[in-house]
C-alpha cells in the first residue's frame, strides 16, 4: 500500500490563544492559520476571540477586527471589501471563497481560517499565485485583430455581447483552481479552470480575430484535457460563474474543429 507523509515542516502546531476582549457581548472564536518564513517554525493554529456586538458581520471584517485590536502580525490580502479584486480570497470552514462576502453568521461554531489550498504560502493567509498569473499571461487575455483598426469602437451586437455573461465577471480570486483535484496534482502543465474560463473569455468574443490561434494553443493533453467535470470549480466560485461549463465549451470547440 503506499505511505505518504508530509514534509516534517507541513505540520501544523498548536498555536497560541490570544487574550479575548474585556467583557465581550458576544464573543466569537476564529482559529486562524499563521506561517511566518522568517521563523523557519512550522506553521500553527491560533486562537483569537472577538467582540461580534463590536465587529461588522462579514469575515474580512472579524479578520481587520483582529488585526487592529489583537494582533497586528496577523497577514492577509483584502481591497475591496466587496467581492470585487478577489485578493481576500482564502479557505473559510473549508470551502474557498471571499472573506469579503462571506458572514459569520453562515458558520456554526469555531471560524476556522486558512489560506487557499495548495498554494505555497507567502505569510499566514497569503498564498502565492505567480504560477497562476503566468498561466493567465500566457493565454494572452487581450483582444487580438488583424483587420484595420476602425475609426470608432470595434462594434459588437447584443447577442454576440451577451456571450461574455457569465465569463466577464470572473475576479481571478482562483477559489476555483485551488479547489481542483485535476489542478492539485499537475497544475505546472493544466491550466485550472480560472485560467481556463478566461481562454474562453477571448475565444467567445466576437471581435476577437484570433481564436483559431487560441484553440491550437489549448490543443495539449494537459492544458485542457486534465479537466474531469469533477465540477468543484462551480461549486467553489463566490462569484456563481461556472467554469467548468466554460471548459466543457472549449472541448466542443475542439471537436468541431477536427470534424
Ligand atoms: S470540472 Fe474540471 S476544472 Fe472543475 S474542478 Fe473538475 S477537473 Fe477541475
Ligand atoms: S471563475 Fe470564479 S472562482 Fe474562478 S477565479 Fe473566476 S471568480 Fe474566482
Ligand atoms: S476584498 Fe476584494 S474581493 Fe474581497
Amino acid at each position: 500500500m503506499a505511505e505518504f507523509t508530509l514534509p516534517a515542516n507541513s505540520t501544523l502546531k498548536p498555536g497560541k490563544t490570544w487574550p479575548a476582549p474585556a467583557e465581550p457581548k458576544r464573543p466569537r472564536r476564529f482559529k486562524i492559520y499563521r506561517y511566518d518564513p522568517d521563523t523557519k517554525e512550522n506553521p500553527r493554529l491560533d486562537t483569537y476571540t472577538i467582540d461580534e456586538a463590536d465587529c461588522g458581520s462579514m469575515i474580512l471584517d472579524a479578520l481587520i477586527y483582529i488585526k487592529n485590536k489583537i494582533d497586528p502580525t496577523l497577514t492577509f490580502r483584502r481591497s475591496c471589501r466587496e467581492g470585487i479584486c478577489g485578493s481576500c480570497a482564502m479557505n473559510i470552514d473549508g470551502q474557498n471563497t471571499l472573506a469579503c462576502l462571506k458572514t459569520t453568521d453562515e458558520i456554526n461554531g469555531d471560524v476556522k481560517v486558512y489560506p487557499l489550498p495548495h498554494r505555497p504560502v507567502v505569510k499566514d493567509l497569503v498564498p502565492d499565485v505567480t504560477q497562476l498569473y503566468a498561466q493567465y499571461a500566457a493565454i494572452k487575455p487581450w483582444l487580438q485583430t488583424e483587420s484595420a483598426a476602425p475609426e470608432r469602437e470595434r462594434l459588437q451586437s447584443p447577442s454576440a455581447r451577451a456571450k461574455l455573461d457569465g465569463l466577464y465577471e470572473c475576479i481571478l480570486c482562483f477559489c476555483c483552481s485551488t479547489s481542483c483535484p485535476s489542478y492539485w496534482w499537475n497544475e505546472e502543465k493544466y491550466l485550472g479552470p480560472a485560467v481556463l474560463l478566461q481562454a474562453y473569455r477571448w475565444i467567445a468574443d466576437s471581435r476577437d480575430e484570433a481564436t483559431a490561434e487560441r484553440l491550437e494553443e489549448l490543443e495539449d493533453p494537459f492544458k485542457l484535457y486534465r479537466c474531469h467535470t469533477i465540477m468543484n470549480c462551480t461549486a467553489a466560485c463566490p462569484k456563481g460563474l461556472n467554469p467548468a461549463k466554460a471548459i466543457a465549451e472549449i472541448k466542443k470547440l475542439m471537436v468541431e474543429r477536427r470534424a
